[in-house]
């Protein structure tokens, strides 16, 4: 098995990676609710669905000192996966938010079977129904490429306690790519835009976040989760087969890092 850039699973036959997901319309206008990637992933209910898969999240809060009960939000949580681990490990109070309806459900009915008291929102992190200085920790695993990501900071800086830690798993270009193939990358997968470490780091200072962090791990890898729908359309295995091409032709120029910082 190849690890390219994100976690490849299998399923029916099909390799394939785990990536990300859209939001409402990103700069080209791709509706998210319309997003054929989107419902792959979803109605797949890939869970870990980040660069390095749980193995890396739990090596990540290892890392931080979490103290007791901690308040944590997972924005883009997906099926909940990461959620539910930190819920059982840390008892922390944990909220989960996701703007896709699928993921939602899947996310919600894993709190209802594993009895956790995690709270699942369907919502958008650039818009969330929830107080400020609420949480102590934020995480965000694949996410941010695919929204307005100064309009995103500028909410998790306002939900983080003062100093408070996020933390993000995100695709990160070394080089700007040219015109054509940073065209097809944003079409295909619906990112807002690909972002140089640089770029990432001006974002972060710009929304009022210190002590930026940079950590590059390739050597962790986890399985992928899987909880298919029943209603999985012939024509989201051509999107996964798609996913599978533009990972083969672009590997190399697709890339992450882990990002960490302090309000
Ligand atoms: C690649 S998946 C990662 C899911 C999860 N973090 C994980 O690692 O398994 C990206 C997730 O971000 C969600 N998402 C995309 N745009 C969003 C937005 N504007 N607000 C909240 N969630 C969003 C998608 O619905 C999807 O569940």
């Amino acid at each position: 098995m190849k690890v390219l850039y994100y976690n490849f699973g299998s399923c029916r036959n099909h390799t394939f990676l785990n990536f990300i997901l859209y939001k409402n319309t990103n700069k080209e206008g791709i509706p998210i609710q319309n997003s054929k990637y989107l419902e792959f992933l979803a109605k797949f209910g890939v869970g870990g669905a980040h660069p390095g898969g749980l193995n890396l999240t739990k090596e990540l809060f290892k890392a931080e000192n979490i103290g007791e009960n901690p308040y944590i939000l997972d924005v883009g949580c997906g099926t909940g996966q990461t959620a539910a681990y930190l819920a059982e490990t840390y008892e922390a109070k944990v909220t989960g938010i996701d703007i896709n309806s699928v993921m939602v459900a899947k996310a919600k009915k894993r709190m209802k079977k594993n009895r956790l008291p995690v709270k699942i929102i369907q919502c958008s992190i650039e818009q969330v129904p929830l107080p400020d200085h609420t949480f102590d920790f934020i995480i965000s695993e694949s996410v941010l490429s695919f929204v307005n990501k100064p309009n995103a900071l500028k909410e998790i800086f306002r939900l983080l306690k003062n100093g408070g830690r996020f933390i993000a798993i995100e695709f990160t270009i070394h080089q700007p790519l040219e015109e054509k193939i940073e065209k097809e990358i944003k079409e295909f997968y619906g990112f807002d835009s690909c972002s140089m470490k640089k770029d990432w780091v001006d974002l972060f200072n710009q929304a009022g976040f210190k002590h930026i962090r940079i950590q590059k791990n390739k050597s962790i890898f986890s399985i992928p989760e899987l909880n298919h729908s029943e209603d999985i359309e012939p024509e989201l295995y051509e999107v996964m087969d798609k996913h599978f091409e533009m990972i083969l032709k672009y590997e190399g120029l697709l890339d992450y890092r882990i990002y960490s910082c302090t309000k």
